[in-house]
């Protein structure tokens, strides 16, 4: 039978969100379709019956869960997956938003959505050097912004926020605690999740597969683009006062500073 999703890991783009499920998707109970369903952002006109029949077949005792970033920042969106499912547990990755900022823009050029003059810094800054708070690039590394809201619908217990810094540094016990909020068995097999140096990542073992490595594909790890340190200064001193409130509120620190020492 196809079910809807019992977890949905929410976003952010460009913190994680793949690697994250490929590696739950080792759990033997956990099932989750290929590509992002973009059900309640973008098709959710379709109805429940397209949402249910893009989920894998499950049984009972297995959990789905699907992933499309772009849920975090729709502002519709929270309050459209409470009414349809008000105690589904969901994901959030982040990371440091500058960096997330960076990353982002790296993946709208090698897409060619960005015009030819177009650079990083001109994309985030205006004209007089302000911040452009319009720019989506900027505007989605506001986590706490969007935070509060989903907060506000889902309440603390129901929401697992995942450093994108530690789900690569430290994979295993990221997952240990993904794991533990979901409600499984820690059960996914830490042989299998192994660093590759050439990637400069981790990448998972195919056992069925002879062991090759499963990696995250040319969209995962990009080289990023370079900007001057005065765009970077901008940035962190904006992004800040929102990381500051965001810790407060998570009750949690994040390090968001590797950037920030090499501009100092
Ligand atoms: P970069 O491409 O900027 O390095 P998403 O899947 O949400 O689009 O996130 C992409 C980011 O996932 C990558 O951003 C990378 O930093 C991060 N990531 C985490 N674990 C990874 C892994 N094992 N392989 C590749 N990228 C990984």
């Amino acid at each position: 039978m196809r079910r809807i999703p019992k977890v949905i890991i929410i976003g952010v783009k460009k913190c994680g969100t793949r690697a994250l499920l490929e590696y739950l998707k080792l759990h033997p109970l956990i099932k989750a379709p290929g590509p992002e369903p973009h059900f309640f952002d973008r098709n959710y006109h379709r109805g429940l019956d397209w949402y249910r029949s893009k989920m894998p077949a499950t049984n009972d005792h297995e959990i789905t869960i699907e992933k499309t970033p772009r849920y975090f920042v729709s502002q519709d969106v929270p309050e459209k997956i409470y009414n349809l499912s008000p105690n589904v547990k969901l994901v959030v990755v982040i990371r440091d938003p500058v960096v997330r900022a960076i990353s982002d823009f790296t993946q709208a050029v090698s897409k060619n959505e960005v015009k030819s003059n177009q650079t990083f810094r001109r994309r985030v800054l205006r004209r007089d050097g302000d911040i452009n708070t319009h720019s989506s690039i900027v505007k989605t590394g506001i986590y706490v912004r969007y935070l509060t809201t989903w907060f506000q619908y889902f309440g603390r217990s129901n929401i697992h926020i995942v450093s994108g810094e530690d789900l690569i540094a430290n994979p295993l016990g990221v997952l240990e605690t993904v794991q533990d909020f979901i409600g499984v068995q820690r059960e996914i097999d830490g042989n299998l999740i192994y660093f590759n140096k050439t990637r400069g990542f981790p990448c998972i073992r195919m056992l069925k597969r002879n062991n090759t490595a499963k990696c995250f594909g040319a969209t995962k790890g990009r080289n990023h683009v370079q900007t001057d340190s005065a765009t970077l200064k901008r940035l962190y001193d904006f992004y800040r006062p929102y990381n500051q409130y965001l810790f407060k509120f998570m009750n949690k620190t994040f390090e968001w500073n590797v950037l920030q020492k090499i501009i100092n």
